[in-house]
């Protein structure tokens, strides 16, 4: 399948070097030129076997577009107002576009659009490790679902496709509910392990740092009530359960904060605080929150 990218992050890169690997006609599309040209063709992959060069298109040319089937937007959550201005005159109207995002800021973007958008959640874990150069951490599943209505057409394909390159999805009928579990993970850790500088474990460990993860959390869950999402059992202990898990991760908001990137702070407890506000909710936890990431954040930024 002719498939375009958009965006060489941990993600990106991840996507369009196991679809490449897996004999994809694959193009990474780049908005920096520069960039892109130094890339020379070819992304490496590390994981625990070692690393895998994988050659593939790699363009800042949006007209690789013309003839993309499938399109995986894999820029950060803010960014993906201006990749979807960047697709939309070049797309037909059987072109799928699913956006692989953290957070749910980018939900509305999406649902706006007539046509085959879809969206995805991913556990598959990556790092960048400089630019070209991704670390595959964990293996998880891979989520899909159209939005709205789609007069027919399915996901399966796509899905199919994934898992044959070592990118295990399923689709989803509820992606709502996907993204806002996801959500409520994030929304317990990322920002936390900013402000506490630590690796995910070590904020059930510091009694001040667990009492505000159980609050953090709880306000989240309130709000996706209000909202009549369906967020499963236990939410909450899913989150402390993931934190365990990933005990020695550095989440990829701390990671963002040490590289001098924006973080998506606005895409998820934002995000949350932004929606509690049209449901009379108070979430004075995730508000400080969003406050302290950000001063953390904006003297750092590049
Ligand atoms: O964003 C992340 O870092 C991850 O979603 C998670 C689950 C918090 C693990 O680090």
């Amino acid at each position: 399948m002719n498939i375009v990218v958009i965006g060489p992050g941990a993600l990106g890169l991840l996507f369009a070097g196991r679809l490449a690997a897996g004999g994809q006609a694959v193009t990474l599309l780049d908005h920096n030129q520069q960039r892109a040209a130094s890339l020379k063709n070819c992304i490496h992959l590390h994981d625990g076997s070692g690393t895998s060069s994988i050659p593939l298109s790699i363009s800042a040319d949006p007209a690789s577009l013309n003839a993309a089937k499938l399109i995986l937007v894999c820029v950060k959550s803010h960014q993906v107002q201006n990749a979807l201005a960047t697709i939309l005159p070049y797309i037909q109207p059987t072109t799928v576009v699913i956006g692989l995002q953290n957070g749910i800021a980018h939900v509305p973007l999406f649902q706006a659009q007539t046509g085959l958008f879809a969206l995805g959640v991913t556990a598959m874990g990556a790092t960048l490790l400089e630019p070209g150069h991704v670390r595959h951490g964990g293996n998880g599943p891979t989520f899909i679902g159209f939005t709205n209505a789609t007069h027919g057409h399915t996901l399966a394909d796509v899905a199919e496709i994934f898992s044959s390159c070592q990118l295990p999805a399923e689709v989803e009928n509820d992606i709502l509910s996907r993204l806002w579990r996801k959500l409520l993970i994030n929304c317990g850790i990322n920002g936390l392990s900013v402000i506490y500088d630590c690796p995910n474990g070590m904020l059930l460990t510091i009694p001040e740092a667990r009492e505000r993860l159980i609050l953090l959390v709880s306000e989240a869950i309130a709000v996706a009530k209000a909202m009549g999402i369906e967020v499963g059992d236990d939410p909450l202990a899913q989150t402390l359960e993931v934190c365990q898990a990933t005990a020695a991760n550095i989440s990829s908001m701390l990671q963002d904060v040490r590289a001098r990137r924006a973080t998506e702070i606005h895409a998820i407890n934002g995000a949350v605080c932004k929606l509690a506000i049209t449901k009379n909710i108070a979430t004075p936890e995730n508000d400080l929150l969003v406050q302290e990431v950000l001063a953390v954040e904006k003297p750092r930024i590049q």
